[in-house]
């Protein structure tokens, strides 16, 4: 967690990322203590107010004056591809929605670059502290420029784990919390924080172990993933051979130490470890 070495200079599409989550940050700060229209989408708890619908066209804006030939997968619009069908960015304008609508303060925005099959950066910025998130692919993590590492808590009586739960029930959520149960069993400290992706920077930065989610979404994962990647810690799809952006999957990530013992008691079918 000890904040030390200052970031290198990021990529022009780096910078351009952290300007376009400040835009976001900045209009749902101003969204906070505001009237919200809320409109659900699959269920009762699964919400989109019009905030998330202003702060993903300014991330848009923002990226597309720079890079007008990038395709764009937004939670909220969905896929606008343009001329480069192969660089595309992930878009989750505010991760935590239903926080926001209770003014319960963990919100945040969580954008991602993929090129060539392979997330090439991530920016976490959460507006109600500030802080930005940055890594780059072979470059690091960092947290408002210093460099941030997982930590090497390596049983899970010292572990925070952290966990999102889809709303719908069905088998793969069904088997993944007797598999919360293990954990809680274990002795690890058990949180659901309701923004994946902030837990998801709190993994890279250390402050916690590990996050597992079923029916995880790729603008919910990409930026944390990569992220935890470069803070040193690993991410396992379960149930499945590939990472798939376009399609929900079940993953965990964490610091390496507890990676394995984790696998293990959330063993499912097929895994595939992300590199
Ligand atoms: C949700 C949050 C939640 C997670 C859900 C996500 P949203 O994102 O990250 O913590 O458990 O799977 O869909 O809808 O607030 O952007
Ligand atoms: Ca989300
Ligand atoms: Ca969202």
């Amino acid at each position: 967690m000890q904040a030390t070495k200052s970031m290198p200079q990021p990529s022009e599409r780096t910078q351009v990322a952290m300007e376009a989550a400040r835009c976001a940050g900045k209009i749902l700060l101003e969204g906070y203590h505001s009237h919200l229209e809320i409109k659900q989408k699959s269920s009762p708890l699964d919400l989109v107010t019009q905030y998330d619908e202003m702060a993903e066209a300014c991330v848009i804006e923002t990226i597309a004056k720079h890079f007008p030939h990038d395709s764009f997968l937004g939670e909220e619009g969905g896929i606008q591809q343009r001329d480069d069908n192969e660089a595309i960015w992930i878009i989750d304008a505010l991760d935590g929605t239903l926080n926001f609508t209770r003014q319960i303060p963990a919100f945040c925005v969580s954008l991602s670059f993929i090129q060539g099959g392979a997330i090439q950066l991530g920016v976490i910025h959460i507006p109600m502290t500030g802080d930005i998130y940055v890594a780059e692919k072979g470059m690091g993590a960092y947290v408002n420029e210093y460099q941030i590492r997982c930590s090497t808590i390596d049983d899970l009586e010292r572990a925070i784990v952290s966990v999102g739960v889809h709303q719908l029930v069905e088998p793969r959520t069904n088997r993944f919390i007797g598999h919360m149960t293990e954990i809680i069993q274990s002795g690890a400290s058990l949180r659901r924080s309701g923004s994946a992706s902030i837990d998801l920077a709190y993994v890279a930065a250390g402050k916690i172990e590990s996050y597992a989610e079923p029916n995880l979404y790729g603008w919910d994962f990409a930026a944390g993933l990569i992220l935890i990647k470069e803070a040193g810690g690993r991410a396992t799809f379960l149930d499945t051979e590939q990472m798939d952006i376009f399609r929900q999957q079940t993953v965990i990530l964490s610091n390496s130490n507890l990676h394995d013992k984790l696998l293990y008691t959330f063993k499912e079918g097929t895994t595939y470890e992300y590199h």
